[in-house]
C-alpha cells in the first residue's frame, strides 16, 4: 500500500518564532495524522521544529532544498549531512520555484537526487508544466520529459524511495486549483510512464501528490482521486486551521 503524504512547503515564510508558533498550532488541531505530514520549513527552522516533531508520531521534517556536493566552498549551500544531523527525512527537490529561479536543470536534479537517496533521506520530486505547455496540450510530454531526466537513471531499489509531486506552475499560488480529474489524468499519466520502465508492482507502491492551490475546501475531492496520494501544499499550509483540516481529508 502507497502511503498518504501531506506536505507543507513554507517556502520563504515565517519568522523562527512564528514558524514554531504555526508548528504548535497544527500538532494542537491533529491528535493523530490520518496521513504522514511533513513539514518543509526553511533550513533556521528545522532543528527546533524537529526538536517539537520527534516525539509525535506521524510527523516528519522536510528540507526544501539541498546541495548536491557533500561539503566545500559552496557560500550559502546547505549539504545533505548538515540536514540529516537536525533530522531531516524529506528533501523537496526540483520545485518549478527553483527550476525557473535558480536554473535548476534536469541534470543537476539528476545529482541532487543521487545524493538524497545515497544519504537514506526521501526525495520529493517536483514535476509540472506551464500555462503555455498546458494549452498547446503537451503537458504529459512535457512532465514525462522531466521525470525521465531527472529520475530514470535510478535502479529500481532506489527509484521505490522516491515521491513524486506533481505541481502545474499555473496552479501554484494563484487560486486556480488543477480540477481533480486534470489531477487524475497527470497522476495516472506518471503513473503509467513509471510502470512502463520499472514494472506496475514499484509504480503502484509510488507516492504521488498533487500541488497547486490545495486548500481546505477542495483537498477532500482531490486526494479521493485513485492515483493521488496527497498533497504538496504552499498557502494553506501556513495557516494551521487550513492545513490540519488538509491533513484530516482522507
Ligand atoms: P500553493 O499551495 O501556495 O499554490 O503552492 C503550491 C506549492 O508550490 C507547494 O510546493
Amino acid at each position: 500500500m502507497r502511503k498518504k503524504i501531506v506536505a507543507g512547503n513554507w517556502k520563504m515564510n515565517k519568522s523562527y518564532n512564528d514558524g514554531l508558533v504555526l508548528c504548535y498550532d497544527i500538532l494542537d488541531k491533529v491528535a493523530e495524522p490520518k496521513a504522514t505530514v511533513v513539514f518543509c520549513t526553511p533550513f533556521i527552522h528545522l532543528y527546533a521544529v524537529n526538536e517539537v516533531l520527534k516525539n509525535r508520531e506521524g510527523f516528519f521534517l522536510g528540507a526544501q532544498n539541498c546541495h548536491q556536493e557533500d561539503k566545500g566552498a559552496y557560500t550559502g549551500e546547505t549539504s545533505i549531512e548538515m540536514l540529516q544531523s537536525v533530522g531531516v527525512d524529506y528533501v523537496i527537490l526540483g520545485h518549478s520555484e527553483r527550476r525557473e529561479y535558480f536554473g535548476e536543470s534536469d541534470a543537476l536534479l539528476a545529482q541532487k537526487t543521487n545524493k538524497v537517496l545515497s544519504n537514506g533521506l526521501t526525495p520529493i520530486f517536483c514535476c509540472g508544466e506551464s500555462l503555455d505547455i498546458r494549452d498547446a496540450g503537451s503537458h504529459v510530454a512535457h512532465v514525462n520529459a522531466q521525470i525521465e531526466a531527472g529520475l530514470f537513471h535510478l535502479g529500481a531499489e532506489e527509484m521505490e524511495k522516491v515521491v513524486i509531486a506533481y505541481e502545474p506552475i499555473w496552479a501554484i499560488g494563484t487560486g486556480r486549483t488543477a480540477s481533480p480529474a486534470q489531477a487524475q489524468e497527470m497522476h495516472a499519466a506518471i503513473r503509467s510512464l513509471i510502470a512502463g520502465k520499472y514494472g506496475a508492482d514499484l509504480a503502484n507502491s509510488i507516492s504521488i501528490l498533487y500541488g497547486g492551490s490545495v486548500n481546505a475546501a477542495n483537498a477532500k475531492e482531490l486526494f479521493s482521486q485513485p492515483d493521488v496520494d496527497g498533497g504538496l501544499v504552499g498557502g494553506a499550509s501556513l495557516k494551521a486551521d487550513e492545513f490540519a483540516t488538509i491533513i484530516n481529508s482522507f
